[in-house]
C-alpha cells in the first residue's frame, strides 16, 4: 500500500541501534576467517538457524559470541560502514550508536582501536551525504560498577578528540536482577564529564527500573521502556515530560517480550502521549532494519499515517542535536 511505501521513503532519525547487533553472520564468518577464529557454527547458515530466541538472555549469549570476531579498527571499520548502507536505504539520516567496549577489552581490544574505526566509516559518510550521527557509550549492566568505572575512565582520555561525536553513556545487556541503581554512581561521573545519558530499561524488568533510571540516572531517554504501560502514573510522567521511549518492535516480538506484535504496548503509550520512537536494536538478529520495524508495528497496530508521521517527528525531537541541526533534518 502506498502508505507503508510513504514510511518507507520518509526521512527519520534512529536512537537505539547497537552497531555490534548490525553484524550479519555474512561478516561475521569474514572477520573469523581473517583473523583464523574458529566459531562454533559449521555455516552462516547454521549461525542464522541459532537465531531462535526464547528472552533477552537467550539472544545475548549469541550476540557476545558473534561480537569475538571484532578486533582490530579495519573491523568495527567495516561493520559501521555496512550498517550505515543500510541505514541509508530505510531514509535514516541521523544515527545514535550504541557501542559495548566491555566485551570487545575484554579480548584486549583498546578503546582507542574502536573509536578509531567507527569514527572513521562515520565521518566517510558524513562528508559523502551529510549522514549525520552520534556515539554513545554503553556499560553492560550484567558486569560490575567497577567495570562499569574502567570503562567510562578509558574513554574521558578520548572525550576531546571526538567531542563531536561520542556525547553519551547508555546501560544494556542483562536487565532482570541488573536494577539501574548498580551504576548510579557512573552515571553521575558521566553526566560530569558532560555526557548525556540514556538507560535501557523496562524491557524485560519492572517499571520499577525506569522510575531508577529517571531519577538515578537523570536519562534523558528511555531504551525500550513498554513495560511501562503497566503503570500508570509512570505513563503520565513520561508523557508529560517529553521523556522519550525507543522502542524496538521486531525485537521485542524475537526476545518474546510480546508473543504477537498486535499486543505491543506501543499504540496505548502512543495515545497516552508518551513520545514514542521506532528502532532497529539488533537489526542483524531480529530481522529487519528500520523501516522494517516501522512497517512490522503500523501493520499489527493498525497505525494511521498521521500515527507514523508523529513517530517520526517524535526521532529527531528526541535525538541529540542542536536546534539548528534539527531544523535541517525535519
Ligand atoms: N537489551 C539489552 N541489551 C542489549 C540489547 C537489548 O535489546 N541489544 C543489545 N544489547
Ligand atoms: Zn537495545
Amino acid at each position: 500500500p502506498t502508505f507503508l511505501h510513504q514510511i518507507a521513503g520518509s526521512p527519520k532519525a534512529e536512537l537505539h541501534i547497537h552497531i555490534e547487533g548490525s553484524l550479519e553472520p555474512e561478516l561475521i564468518f569474514a572477520l573469523a576467517e581473517r583473523h583464523g577464529i574458529t566459531l562454533p557454527y559449521a555455516s552462516i547458515e547454521a549461525l542464522r538457524a541459532a537465531y531462535a530466541f526464547t528472552d533477552l538472555q537467550s539472544f545475548l549469549n549469541v550476540y557476545y559470541a558473534g561480537a569475538g570476531v571484532l578486533l582490530e579498527a579495519e573491523d568495527f571499520y567495516q561493520m559501521t560502514r555496512a550498517y550505515i548502507e543500510r541505514a541509508r536505504a530505510d531514509n535514516v539520516i541521523h544515527s545514535e550508536i550504541f557501542f559495548d567496549p566491555q566485551t570487545h577489552t575484554e579480548r584486549g581490544v583498546p578503546m582507542a582501536a574502536m573509536l578509531e574505526g567507527i569514527e572513521a566509516a562515520l565521518a566517510e559518510a558524513e562528508r559523502a551525504d551529510g549522514f549525520s550521527s552520534r556515539l554513545i557509550l554503553c556499560f553492560l549492566r550484567h558486569l560490575s560498577e567497577e567495570s562499569a568505572h574502567e570503562a567510562l575512565a578509558q574513554a574521558l582520555p578520548l572525550l576531546g578528540r571526538y567531542a563531536h561525536r561520542l556525547i553519551g553513556v547508555g546501560l544494556d545487556s542483562s536487565e532482570l536482577g541488573h536494577p539501574p541503581s548498580k551504576f548510579e554512581r557512573v552515571f553521575a561521573q558521566a553526566r560530569r564529564a558532560g555526557l548525556r545519558a540514556v538507560a535501557h530499561a523496562g524491557e524485560e524488568g519492572p517499571p520499577d527500573y525506569i522510575y531508577q533510571a529517571l531519577d538515578l540516572l537523570k536519562v534523558d531517554r528511555i531504551d525500550h521502556g513498554v513495560r511501562a504501560s503497566e503503570d500508570p502514573a509512570l505513563v503520565r510522567r513520561l508523557a508529560d515530560s517529553r521523556i522519550a521511549l525507543t522502542v524496538c518492535p521486531l525485537s521485542n516480538l524475537k526476545l518474546c517480550v510480546f508473543d504477537d506484535m498486535r499486543k505491543h504496548t506501543l499504540k496505548s503509550l502512543l495515545d497516552a502521549g508518551v513520545a514514542i520512537t521506532i528502532n532497529s536494536d539488533d537489526p542483524a538478529y531480529f530481522g529487519g532494519y528500520v523501516n522494517a520495524n516501522y512497517i512490522a508495528a503500523a501493520d499489527a497496530l493498525t497505525l494511521s499515517a498521521a500515527e507514523v508521521r508523529t513517530i517520526a517527528a517524535n526521532s529527531f525531537e528526541a535525538a541529540f542535536i542542536s536546534a539548528d541541526e534539527r531544523a535541517g533534518m525535519m
